[in-house]
């Protein structure tokens, strides 16, 4: 189960960070990730709204993979699998939330910085991670170290990925996908542009066609 969502991921190659400023927004959001040709949402829970528009993405755009961000407790987790979430990530290395997403076999992608982060993902059996704040933590050059002693580790980095460097990391073969806010400009999620949300996705994809 959590092999099939890591390669329905790889095929996009982006993970839309999406944080809901009211619930209405959730669906044509949605569709304007879809329309784009990324039909993938990573809904966080940084916004009282994640659950409710969880629920409704998942029965109004159906096509989309949806899937829990910025998860911090077992709580949360158990609420986003019931809203529709098909997997779940979480900004640091979170025991917790990973061993619970591991009891229920709930695809869980941790956020690892450093080794030690990485290390832990791997003694559970992992073989996915999130790689946060990428650009902070040295970005590119730190994935290629990381490949060496975790050479089965395969990474989404998110947290300054841009439409100028995702390909930079999309070339990585240690990247299966690259995350992040930017298919979901603020400016246009605010005013409610959903084309301008699907061209950003448009032109994401474009940078990652090999
Ligand atoms: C995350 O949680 O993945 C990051 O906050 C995304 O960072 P970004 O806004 O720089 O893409």
């Amino acid at each position: 189960m959590a092999d099939d969502l890591i390669t329905g991921l790889a095929e996009v190659g982006v993970v839309p960070l999406v944080t809901l400023n009211s619930v209405e927004e959730a669906v044509p959001l949605a569709r304007a990730l879809e329309a784009g040709g990324v039909p993938v949402a990573e809904v966080t829970f940084r916004s009282p709204h994640a659950i409710e528009g969880m629920k409704r993405i998942r029965d109004m755009v159906p096509g989309v993979t949806l899937i829990a961000g910025t998860v911090h407790t077992p709580e949360q987790a158990v609420a986003a699998v019931d809203a529709g979430c098909t997997g779940l990530v979480t900004p640091a290395f979170d025991e917790d939330v990973v061993d619970w997403a591991l009891e229920h076999d709930i695809a869980i992608l941790p956020g690892t910085a450093v080794p030690s982060d990485v290390e832990k993902a791997y003694d559970r059996g992992l073989r996915y991670a999130k790689f946060f704040p990428a650009e902070a933590y040295g970005g590119v050059k730190t994935l290629k170290a990381l490949s060496g002693p975790f050479a089965e580790m395969g990474f989404l980095p998110t947290g300054g990925v841009s439409l100028d460097n995702a390909a930079d990391y999309m070339s990585l073969a240690n990247v299966f996908a690259v995350g992040g806010s930017f298919p979901v400009p603020s400016q246009a999620q605010k005013q409610g542009d959903w084309n301008a949300v699907s061209e950003a996705c448009r032109k994401a994809r474009a940078l990652l066609e090999p």
